[in-house]
């Protein structure tokens, strides 16, 4: 089966083309092409990502990174297509709030021949909604001109599977003992997800605030860190603990010992907020902080991961989002949960698989292939920016 899978929700447009062979979740998964423009660039000046400007960077670069893609696929063949009276009509009412975009499909679908897919998957949520719209209604269009059906695709879901895909050694997920325990830490989301069947969620755990990764980047914000902070925070940490740096702020584990799996993060950046205060911090001063900040943020997600997995006797723990990508929370997990939970494999996702991709969304629509829309009725699919895993 040939997926096209479409990711808008935040500041990454990306469009990937999978072949998936056999049923989910045993398949052989071929990456034929993967295509990705990171907005950062634009946002960096905001310090964080600007809804209206990710929206119509999305609108601007949803085409190019198509043809990317399918060039890589070797599937952009030119034609001399003209399409229908009808067919412009469909484009431009689907795509009346994007005009731009709208026009660039026009000319894509007159200048090039149409690819066969089977699928066609898209993030609808969670996360910025303009963002998703863009992508939702460039899939809607898709789905309409090409004639192939549509499947809304939760972005958090793409998350867990992308923990357990092997990119590189056998392009497959990999074989998981059930009930498993994910924990997704990204911009937008700290939650702890109980699964006990494929496809079935239960949120056992979330922030009662911040979200991990807003917690990293409104910190590196205070130390003068362009966004997004988390990997320069990760980096500089990394030099104070191999410098060994005394410690420079002792730091609260907020809701460590509270008798439940949640998180709280605010209080945390408040108090880096008043060790920093207005002063002007020296390079070794800053990496400590940023280590001290790290610390504590490691040993209450190890905490409660801890916890999750004895209540739920889980012995699968999954770890996904952006700030999965980060060396020392990775290298704490695989020592410390091991140690306490010895018969529990962890997984986390490859580099390249940890932060925003579409390669995870084509495999959340596979998961979801069943569950597909006709072209039609794909045109009722909405965005929805809270969309939530549990009622999945
Ligand atoms: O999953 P993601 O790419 O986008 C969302 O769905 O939010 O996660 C982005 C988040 C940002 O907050 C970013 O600072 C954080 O992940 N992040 C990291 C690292 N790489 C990305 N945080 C800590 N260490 C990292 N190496
Ligand atoms: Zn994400």
């Amino acid at each position: 089966m040939k997926i096209l899978a479409i990711e808008t929700s935040c500041d990454e447009t990306a469009i990937s083309i999978i072949e998936a062979t056999g049923d989910f979740p045993d398949a052989t998964y071929e990456v034929l092409g993967n295509a990705l423009h990171s907005q950062i660039a634009i946002h960096v000046e905001y310090g964080g990502v600007f809804p209206a400007l990710a929206k119509r960077e999305h609108a601007k670069k949803l085409v190019p990174m198509l043809t990317q893609a399918l060039s890589e696929a070797e599937l952009l063949e030119e034609g001399d297509h003209n399409l229908t009276n009808e067919q412009t009509e469909k484009i431009s009412t689907i795509l009346y709030r994007e005009p731009d975009l709208s026009e660039t499909m026009l000319e894509f679908f007159n200048k090039y021949e149409q690819p066969e897919f089977d699928l066609i998957a898209v993030t609808s949520g969670p996360g910025l909604e303009p963002a998703l719209w863009v992508g939702v209604n460039f899939a809607k269009t898709l789905a309409a001109i090409w004639n192939t059906p549509v499947v809304p695709v939760n972005h958090m879901e793409g998350h867990i599977l992308a923990s357990i895909f092997d990119i590189e050694r056998d392009d497959q997920l990999a074989e998981i003992s059930l009930p498993a325990i994910s924990l997704l830490i990204s911009g937008g989301h700290t939650e702890l997800i109980l699964m006990n069947e494929w496809g079935h969620y239960e949120k056992i755990g979330q922030t009662l605030d911040d979200a991990v990764g807003e917690a990293y980047d409104k910190v590196a914000r205070m130390m003068d860190i362009p966004y997004p902070g988390g990997p320069e925070i990760g980096r500089l940490a990394g030099l104070a603990r191999q410098q060994k740096l005394p410690t420079y702020a002792d730091l609260p584990r907020p809701m460590l010992n509270s008798d439940d799996l949640n998180f709280s993060f605010s209080g945390l950046k408040t108090a880096v907020r008043y060790k920093v205060a207005d002063q002007v911090l020296t390079g070794e001063e800053k990496q400590a902080l940023a280590r001290d900040f790290e610390d504590a943020v490691t040993e209450v997600l190890l905490k409660k991961a801890a916890r999750a997995l004895t209540e739920y006797g889980a012995k699968t723990f999954i770890v996904g989002g952006g700030v999965s990508a980060n060396q020392h929370l990775r290298q704490s997990f695989n020592a410390k949960l091991l140690e306490s939970h010895p018969d529990v494999t962890v997984y986390f996702p490859h580099r390249a698989m940890s932060t925003d991709n579409s390669v995870m969304i084509a495999l959340a629509g596979h998961a979801r292939a069943a569950g597909a829309l006709a072209p039609a009725a794909g045109q009722l699919i909405k965005a929805d920016g809270n969309r939530s895993l549990a009622t999945e």
